[in-house]
């Protein structure tokens, strides 16, 4: 158990992955505080100051402490031919979806960072995980997605932003007991069609997507004690995907 007597906070706990996360995390000792933007265990809107603020005052209020803290609400554009804001191109992909991940995928990680760095400054120790994906490290191969559509630029912009957000907490509070790292992952296995996941595996040096299950493991060993001189990476988990 090497989460025992440590409090774990993550965002869009409620999600396909999220659930995986707090599985593992649980399963390694912590007491997890499961937040989303709506029916969790703390509501915490990551778009909202407020909503940030309040969450993380309830889980100090409710269990003395927050330890770790796991950046994980983000919209994540399905590919859906059906779905009109994903049959657009680039060069028509409008203007408002692409605030809209802005404001969830970047700004919200930044501003649980900036209540995150408050709280663990005031401690004296801390641990942020900020989860990216592939395309935060490299672009689409649009070809793997059905013809016509693409896989929209906000995801990339965003993902990759993670990455640099990151570096620079690592870099401007490593000094301070706090360390921070990105966990990227490859895309992971939820009912996509043979199609795609024939395209996605012959893109991946293991030939596959990965499964849920796999997710949980790296992030519990960022979380851990196991990663204590790990600050400012990005631990990448893709089944080889970008080695290519
Ligand atoms: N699923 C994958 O294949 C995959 C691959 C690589 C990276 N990721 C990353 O993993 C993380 C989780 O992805 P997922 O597949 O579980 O997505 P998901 O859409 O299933 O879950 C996202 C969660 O975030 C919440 N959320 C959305 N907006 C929010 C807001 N404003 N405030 C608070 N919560 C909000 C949603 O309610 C949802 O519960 C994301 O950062 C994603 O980029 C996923």
């Amino acid at each position: 158990m090497t989460l025992t007597n440590k409090v774990a906070l993550i965002t869009g706990g409620n999600g396909f992955l999220g659930q995986y996360f707090v599985t593992a995390l649980k399963n390694a000792g912590a007491t997890v505080v499961v937040t989303d933007r709506d029916n969790a265990e703390i509501n915490l809107d990551v778009t909202s100051k407020s909503s940030i603020t309040d969450a993380f005052e309830q889980a100090i209020s409710k269990y003395g402490k927050v330890d770790i803290v796991i950046n994980n609400a983000a919209l994540d554009p399905k590919f859906d031919a059906n779905a009109e804001q994903n049959a657009k191109l680039f060069e028509n992909y409008p203007e408002e979806l692409i605030k809209q991940s802005l404001d969830v995928n970047l700004l919200g990680y930044t501003l649980v960072a900036q209540e995150a760095i408050k709280r663990m400054l005031a401690q004296g120790s801390g641990n942020i995980i900020n989860v990216s994906s592939i395309y935060g490290v490299v672009g689409p191969d649009q070809s793997i997605y059905p013809e016509g559509t693409q896989k929209p630029v906000d995801y990339f912009i965003t993902k990759g932003g993670v990455v640099m957000l990151t570096k620079f907490l690592a870099t401007t509070y490593g000094n301070k007991g706090i360390r921070v790292n990105t966990l990227t992952l490859g895309g992971v296995f939820k009912g996509h069609g043979k199609d795609f996941t024939d395209k996605y595996g012959a893109r991946t040096p293991m030939g596959r997507m990965a499964n849920p299950e796999e997710v949980g493991g790296p992030l519990v060993f960022l979380a851990s004690d196991n990663s204590s001189y790990m600050t400012g990476a990005n631990l990448i988990v893709d089944g080889g995907l970008t080695a290519w």
